[in-house]
């Protein structure tokens, strides 16, 4: 026997969600099956075994034919999606029926319907576990209905679970996601990321050693992509704080920051005048740098820029221009799967606890929904731009930029060993992070 007498009985799952909905009269039956740990299930919303194949298989992969009186299975005649927003649901299975010529639907849009066998009285059918008998209690809907016709891209946007357990769970508040990148006015940006800096700078610091992301993650292997930066014209695009830069010119580069943020490159400059390591600064977008002319520098790095760079086509562009030939763009980014706010979430059970076995589980959902996601970052409202792997990969190749390494990058085992609590997102299990080094083609 494939299910389990549960030790403790709970309402049925299926039950539950169709009362949720608000669906009059319903009766909460009781979840006096499990097929899997934490979901209870009555005798309608259990599992039924098929009159052809003899497979016991989930109550919404059957249709019932009232003809043959046959119950069977998507297996034995594959059904099609029909759109339709019923319950908490947005589609059914239609089954074509060759034995009578009709269309019918699965067991859960059916006794949405009141098409269900049991609802039709057909209390022969044999279910497939030893129960008590499974047609109690009673219920009808009260009148014939079909549910609301709708169109199959809205029937595939399902209720997002991910955001709601994130909402439910998780550390910071996303206000909105999905909004294509033009709808979204460049000056928002702007002005967030002003508001931001000083927030930035004070949890940071001037060397960004408050960043345990950047100092055990990123950096490290930043630098090994970087190498000998020596007599080298670099651009540290998007430079926020200027923590790089500044390493970049201590390494002997003639380096230069660039960042659209007002408030971060005066920061900059006040730091600069103080140490004199020979940076130069510059606010403006990476969008738009004519202040730079063709073939200036030999490395463009940015560091975890792009993520917060709307139009990272035009961004790609300026920067091979900028680059001398064969020139390299080495550049971090949170990574397109797994650094996800909006659609990957990292979940700890219970949620205040760091240690490694309370770690849960990676959720991914919706990798192509792609775009702009307003997030409370410090608290104030900002920017951050989701894209596809491929939606880079093509950028760059539209831009003249070819893809030499890419690095997932991981602490060091002594980085966690020392830091066990330090250490954001579980970086040993997945990379938050993804580095490109990129060659300027001739
Ligand atoms: C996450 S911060 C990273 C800063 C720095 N590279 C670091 O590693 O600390 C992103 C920076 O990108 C800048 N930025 C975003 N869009 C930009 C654009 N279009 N042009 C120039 N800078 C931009 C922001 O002002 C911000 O300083
Ligand atoms: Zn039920
Ligand atoms: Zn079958
Ligand atoms: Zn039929």
């Amino acid at each position: 026997m494939r299910f389990y007498e549960p030790s403790e009985k709970q309402p049925c799952y299926y039950c539950k969600r169709i009362t949720g909905t608000g669906e009059k009269g319903y009766p909460t039956r009781e979840g006096t099956y499990t097929f899997e740990t934490y979901v209870f299930r009555c005798a309608w919303h259990a599992r039924f075994t098929c009159s052809i194949c003899g497979e016991e298989r989930h109550f919404s992969w059957f249709y019932w034919c009232p003809k043959s009186k046959q119950l069977i299975c998507g297996n034995c005649n594959e059904p099609a999606m029909k759109p339709v927003a019923f319950w908490d649901r947005t589609y059914a299975y239609d089954f074509y029926c060759d034995d009578c010529g009709e269309h019918h639907y699965d067991l859960l849009y059916a006794e949405f319907q009141g098409k269900h066998p049991w609802q039709l009285g057909n209390r022969d059918i044999i279910f497939n576990v030893e129960s008590e008998r499974p047609w109690k209690p009673e219920w009808k809907p009260s009148e014939q209905r079909e549910g609301k016709e709708i169109e199959i891209t809205e029937a595939l946007k399902l209720p997002n679970r991910l955001m709601q357990l994130r909402d439910e769970l998780g550390p910071h508040r996303i206000l909105k996601y999905g909004i294509p990148e033009d709808e979204i006015d460049l000056s928002d940006q702007g002005v967030a990321w002003s508001e931001n800096s000083e927030t930035w700078i004070n949890a940071h610091g001037e060397d960004m050693s408050g960043d345990p992301n950047r100092k055990y993650i990123i950096d490290p292997a930043l630098w090994n992509l970087l190498g000998d930066v020596d007599k080298l014209a670099v651009l540290d695009a998007g430079c926020g704080n200027g923590y790089l830069t500044r390493v970049l010119a201590s390494k002997g580069a003639k380096a230069i920051g660039i960042d659209f943020s007002g408030p971060f490159i005066e920061y900059c400059k006040k730091i600069e005048s103080e140490k004199k390591l020979g940076c130069k600064f510059l606010e403006g977008s990476l969008t738009e740098m004519s202040m730079f002319e063709n073939q200036s520098f030999d490395v463009v790095v940015s560091n975890v820029v792009m993520v917060d760079v709307l139009d990272y086509k035009n961004a790609f562009k300026e920067i091979a221009r900028v680059l001398k030939d064969d020139g390299r763009f080495i550049w971090s980014n949170v990574h397109p799967v797994f650094g996800r706010s909006c659609t990957a979430g990292d979940f700890k059970f219970p949620r205040d606890s760091r240690r490694n076995e309370e770690r849960y589980i990676k959720l991914i959902d919706r990798y192509f929904e792609t775009g702009g996601e307003l997030t409370s970052w410090f608290g104030t409202p900002t920017w951050q731009f989701i894209r596809t792997l491929a939606d880079y990969s093509k950028a760059l190749k539209d831009a003249g930029l070819v893809i030499s390494e890419i690095r997932e990058p991981q602490p060091s085992i002594e980085d966690i060993q020392n830091h066990p609590d330090f250490l954001a997102f579980d970086a040993d299990r997945w990379p938050h992070f993804i580095i490109f080094e990129c060659l300027k083609r001739k």
